[in-house]
């Protein structure tokens, strides 16, 4: 799963800082020493952070002050012109100027935040995307801000500038828009508030108003404004004092000892692009890559023996320490103490008076929730890890060994589990497409869990969906639907993969079912589904797209799956398109579910 867009606005004219800006953009003044060593502003701060966090594209509006003209764009960074009309604006104009329709993060680039409270920010909507969320903090005067009513975590009502001031809960800057949001507020004509602006505030209470969810997320070590002179001085004063740079010092001063200044230099200017890890690169990039690629390995591995003994699920269940835990597990207290430690050291569990915890965001994503827990999905990794996912079984798919399709039966249900727990994040976006307004019936082609089924059917009233896929995954898929609040328009129907025909329907779906098969038995299958489809008739493939993906990421990781099982998917969007015309479809257009980190296809049978 990947972070979506971020839109830092800086287009704003400065008029809180009269006589600096707008000679000097205020988002560009320095306030707090940088990972670099170099003094970072706002703006770099925000774009490092959230590029720490994951972010694969950041938007910057900007006004046309010639040193935003002069910022080095890519690496996921661009610039665009917005008006300087109010933080709606700015969000507006971002959306016609970016092709994806995913949720966007907005943040004021007047604002700073600590790393960790970003870093939190992102995992909160990473890990649950449905909704808005507000990031907020308590303050001691809300005069001048906008105060929040929240209850039980929702906000309730916006106060702009509340007159009385007093302490209470503002309003921070940082907001997360989901894309049905985002979706409505395009089409909404924002009110003006007094400055002749579009106000965000205003842009919240409409979505109050057509009953959009939008969570409160508190932050935990507060937010400065560095738009007015007052609160410029704060932050300056406030970031010395908490400086984040200090675990970086010595690298910074190792890296440029070795010559890498230029790269330092350039990483407090961009801040996006440039991060200590690659600035570690740069200065010994055989020893620190390779030391990297293996300790992932080794992690992973540590995650996977605890999750084997039993050790994530009882630490779940409430705070434990090692002596009870090892025997309540019935395990070695020594290793296990040591095990824990790497998990600590990892990030994954935190240890308070000897007892240990989950650490956020885990405590959300290894729990026993159900249809939101990651654990099934870590089993099967773990499984695929020591059947055929190493270097033996790519190996042998390189010699032309082909694995089946259909997994052990005693991983169906984990398989089911982590399949439900991913339809979360990409089944919206395929509900909100408006082809599907027309249609009636649906075949879900290889549907596994029948969460796409259950989102689907949800929105679309007068649609029904059919199941196709194996017995194994089928008894899973009716448990879960039934579970839910289904009104019999998903049904079941038992089929093979490889050699049943599709019946009748106006729409198909096939979903993670490609990456499965090598070319000619993916093109074979495609041919079946269109046999089934009226002409011009509906399909949807939603699948890993490989148009050149970020280093490292989730989704260059994502096609040794697919080596491995000898499918060999690695394809581009104009590679599927080739071969979904090949098998008697023409693809309107591809877009890709920046969450799920996968691409949408939506095509017709010609
Ligand atoms: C990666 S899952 C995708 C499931 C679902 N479409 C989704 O996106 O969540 C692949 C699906 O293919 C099904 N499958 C594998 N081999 C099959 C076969 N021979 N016949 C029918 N279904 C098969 C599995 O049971 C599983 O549900």
């Amino acid at each position: 799963m990947t972070a979506p867009d971020i839109l830092i606005t800086a287009a704003g004219r400065g008029s809180r800082l009269t006589g600096v800006a707008p000679m000097i953009p205020k988002t560009l003044m320095p306030i707090c020493t940088g990972r670099s060593g170099w003094p970072e502003s706002a703006l770099a701060r925000l774009a490092r952070q959230f590029s720490d966090s994951g972010a694969a594209r950041i938007w910057v509006a900007v006004n046309a002050h010639p040193w935003f003209t002069a910022l080095p764009e890519g690496g996921g960074l661009r610039t665009f012109r917005s008006r300087p009309l109010g933080e709606w604006a700015a969000v507006a104009d971002c959306l016609s100027v970016r092709a994806s329709d995913g949720p966007l993060v907005v943040v004021s680039g007047d604002n700073a935040f600590s790393d960790a409270d970003i870093e939190r920010f992102v995992d909160a909507l990473t890990s649950d995307p449905a909704g808005c969320r507000v990031a907020c903090a308590d303050v001691e005067s809300t005069s001048g801000l906008t105060k929040l009513e929240l209850d039980g975590g929702h906000v309730v009502r916006l106060h702009e500038k509340p007159p009385e001031g007093g302490a209470g809960v503002a309003k921070a800057g940082l907001y997360y828009f989901s894309a049905d949001a985002l979706d409505w507020a395009a089409g909404w004509a924002p009110r003006l508030d007094r400055f002749g602006e579009q106000s965000m505030t205003e842009m919240l209470r409409a979505l109050l108003r057509n009953e959009f969810e939008l969570l409160g997320h508190r932050l935990s070590e507060g937010f400065h404004d560095i738009g007015t002179p007052d609160g410029l001085a704060r932050a300056i004063q406030h970031l010395a004092a908490t400086s984040e740079s200090e675990s970086f010092e010595t690298e910074s001063f190792e890296t440029a000892s070795r010559g890498s200044r230029s790269v330092a230099v350039t990483s407090s200017l961009r801040g996006s692009e440039v991060d200590h890890r690659s600035l570690q690169r740069k200065g010994d990039p055989s020893v620190n890559q390779v030391a990297e690629l293996l300790a992932s390995r080794k992690i992973l591995s540590a995650v996977e023996a605890a999750i084997d003994a039993g050790v994530l699920t009882q630490i779940a269940t409430g705070p434990v320490p090692t002596q009870v835990l090892a025997a309540r597990l019935d395990l070695d207290p020594g290793p296990l103490e040591a095990l824990l430690r790497v998990l600590l050291w990892n990030d994954l569990l935190v240890r308070d008076n000897g007892d240990w915890r989950l650490a956020p965001p885990y405590d959300g994503l290894l729990g026993e929730h159900p249809g939101k827990t990651m654990l099934p999905l870590l089993r099967i990794e773990s499984w695929a890890h020591g059947s055929h996912v190493n270097g033996r079984g790519i190996r042998a798919a390189l010699g032309g060994e082909q694995r089946p399709t259909e997994i052990p039966d005693d991983e169906v249900g984990d398989l089911a589990a982590a399949m439900l727990v991913g339809s979360r994040s990409s089944a919206p976006y395929l509900a909100r497409l408006p082809e599907l307004r027309a249609c009636r019936s649906l075949a879900d082609i290889a549907g596994g869990s029948g969460g796409y089924a259950l989102t689907l059917t949800r929105i679309h009233p007068e649609l029904s969906v059919v199941v196709y896929d194996r017995p194994a995954m089928l008894r899973h898929a009716e448990k879960f639907v039934a579970e839910s609040s289904s009104d019999g328009r998903i049904l079941f129907v038992p089929w093979n993969l490889h050699t049943d025909d599709v019946p009748e329907h106006d729409s198909a779906l096939v979903s993670h079912v490609l990456h499965l098969l090598p070319r000619d038995q993916r093109v074979e299958l495609l041919r079946r589904v269109a046999a089934g489809l009226p002409r011009r008739g509906l399909l949807l493939v939603h699948d890993f797209v490989y148009d050149d993906p970020r280093p490292g990421s989730a989704l260059a990781a994502s096609a040794v799956d697919w080596l491995a099982t000898g499918a060999g998917f690695a394809l581009t969007s104009d590679e599927l398109r080739a071969e979904l015309g090949e098998a008697g479809f023409e693809v309107d257009r591809t877009t890709s579910l920046p969450l799920a980190g996968t691409t949408l296809a939506i095509a017709r049978r010609t």
